[in-house]
């Protein structure tokens, strides 16, 4: 039986989120963001399974249980992971659902090796940039296509014909 709708994931170093570099950062924690991924799903009624971790393989793991618990898409911030972890790109790449990345900072406007996603070929888009904004624009944005997707349209999961 389904119990949620979508899985947010969380990466490594993001529960401190509150007490890290505020100018990048800000200063909501994982708590207030993940109340605030609350209260947009209940308006767009669907319902979300939180999880973080600071241990990559704890979060493989998460990855893998996605596959046969229902979840009908994912959103991820996987923090510095996201720069070279290709565990996580093989772990997503096995996923059937659409799976949006974020991040809170403008990785784009940073540091060199921030500037590169491993994980973004197993995504189907990703929005940075915004602080926490970028987790409910993140959400919006996997419904739109988790629908699109599950009415039959193309293009759900790379952004090309399927
Ligand atoms: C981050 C950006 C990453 O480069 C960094 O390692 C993080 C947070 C973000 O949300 O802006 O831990 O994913």
């Amino acid at each position: 039986m389904t119990q949620h709708d979508y899985l947010i994931l969380h990466g490594v170093n993001l529960n401190m989120f509150g007490r890290r570099d505020p100018a990048v950062y800000g200063t909501a924690t994982l708590d207030d963001i993940n109340n605030a991924l609350r209260h947009l799903a209940s308006q767009m009624d669907v319902t979300l399974d939180f999880y973080q971790s600071n241990y990559e393989g704890a979060l493989v793991d998460r990855i893998h249980k996605a596959l046969t618990d229902g979840t009908r898409g994912v959103v991820i911030n996987a923090g510095a992971w996201t720069h070279y972890s290709y565990a996580l790109l093989d772990a997503l790449d096995i996923l059937h659902c659409p799976v949006v990345e974020v991040h809170m900072s403008h990785v784009q406007g940073r540091e060199s090796f921030r500037h590169q996603s491993v994980i973004a070929p197993a995504c189907c888009g990703c929005i940075e940039g915004f602080g926490s904004n970028s987790y409910l624009l993140g959400l919006m944005a996997l419904d739109h296509v988790v629908r699109e997707r599950e009415a039959g349209k193309a293009g759900a999961r790379t952004g090309k014909p399927e």
